[in-house]
């Protein structure tokens, strides 16, 4: 029996949707391995070893193991991120990377802005209060939050996602927004909306301005541990801090002094150095920190559509066609 050129080696390294494992399964031949998985490991070494395209997410991909993938020619993540990937080790082979923008921009800042109001109110806390049964009598001041509206907004990274997270703010919440990025967007033209309640403004500045910082950042060279006790000591006393973008970009130790010594009123975190977070980190059960398990796009919809995209991705290019969402390595 002869096998058909056009069906190729596909190494699925996280689980997919049934419906887009299908579509991948029509076409090629595919092998379902996830190496975080003991009793699948074995199987993802040994297809790498033949694998033309790769699909999936949340696994480290550098040198040492792209030599077992010789004939490797393109990695579809199911993420925007790509901090998980060696970016130098796959231009130096010419591996395509594909990644999923744009489909997850609006949930991912409806859980930025899920982290800013649960901090500022307290939400879980004293839903806490409830559900032990500690309500009692009416609350008193201890228990009381923090206005949302009209607070200032700093946010570190001005992609989509900031964007998303502006918008929420400064249109629904009246919060007079400062970003912080590269260069200054040119609002007029980009973002009508948001004219005149977006600021640029320069990192320290930022800090030392707003009520509320929240890091929606991609974690590269340039942001690894960006936020250090300096940062920290800067930020206005009372003030809230946000990640929704990498543990990575915050150097935990940092976070914790400021919290426990420096005046930070509470820190939302849905991303962390180590993930799952280690049931010993001090930031699991901190009273000042309300922890989310990185659910930034982990909702059925979004999910899936990441899914989608990156099946397209993988399809697009194992046909010599250009993907719908090609990552750009100048951009890294
Ligand atoms: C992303 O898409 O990068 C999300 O953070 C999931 O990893």
């Amino acid at each position: 029996m002869t096998s058909n050129p056009s069906r190729k080696k596909v190494l699925v390294f996280r689980e997919l949707p049934p419906d887009q494992l299908a579509r991948l399964q029509a076409q090629h031949e595919v092998t379902v391995a996830d190496p975080r998985v003991p009793e699948q490991l074995a199987a993802f070494h040994a297809a790498l070893g033949t694998a033309e395209g790769m699909i999936g997410s949340s696994y480290p991909i550098d040198y040492a193991l792209l030599t077992q993938a010789p004939r490797l020619k393109v990695i579809s993540s199911v993420s925007v991120g790509v901090d998980n990937y060696t970016l130098p080790a796959l231009a130096a082979r010419g591996i395509m990377l594909c990644h999923t923008p744009g489909v997850l921009t609006e949930t991912t800042a409806d859980t930025i802005f899920s982290l800013i109001m649960a901090t500022s109110r307290r939400l879980v806390e004293l839903a806490n209060h409830v559900r032990e049964g500690r309500w009692t009598r009416n609350i008193g001041e201890e228990l009381f939050g923090w206005d949302v509206h009209g607070k200032t907004l700093g946010i570190l990274g001005f992609g989509r996602i900031g964007q998303a997270v502006a918008r929420r703010a400064a249109l629904g919440f009246g919060m007079p927004v400062l970003y912080y990025r590269r260069s200054p967007l040119d609002v007029a033209r980009e973002l009508p909306e948001l004219l005149g309640k977006v600021t640029h403004t320069p990192l320290d500045e930022l800090l030392a301005r707003a009520d509320i910082v929240a890091v929606v950042l991609p974690l590269s060279d340039e942001t690894r541990g960006l936020m250090g006790v300096r940062e920290f000591g800067l930020m206005k006393p009372g003030a809230i801090f946000i990640n929704g973008a990498r543990g990575a970009i915050v150097q935990e130790s940092a976070l914790l002094h400021a919290l426990d010594h420096g005046t930070l009123r509470a820190a939302g975190l849905d991303v962390f150095a180590r993930e799952p977070l280690p049931l010993d980190s001090p930031l699991r059960i901190h009273p000042k920190v309300t922890a989310l398990p990185h659910i930034g796009s982990a909702t059925f919809e979004t999910r899936h559509a990441m899914a989608v995209l990156a099946t397209s991705n993988l399809l697009s290019a194992l046909a010599g066609k250009r993907p719908p969402a090609v990552f750009d390595f100048s951009t890294a």
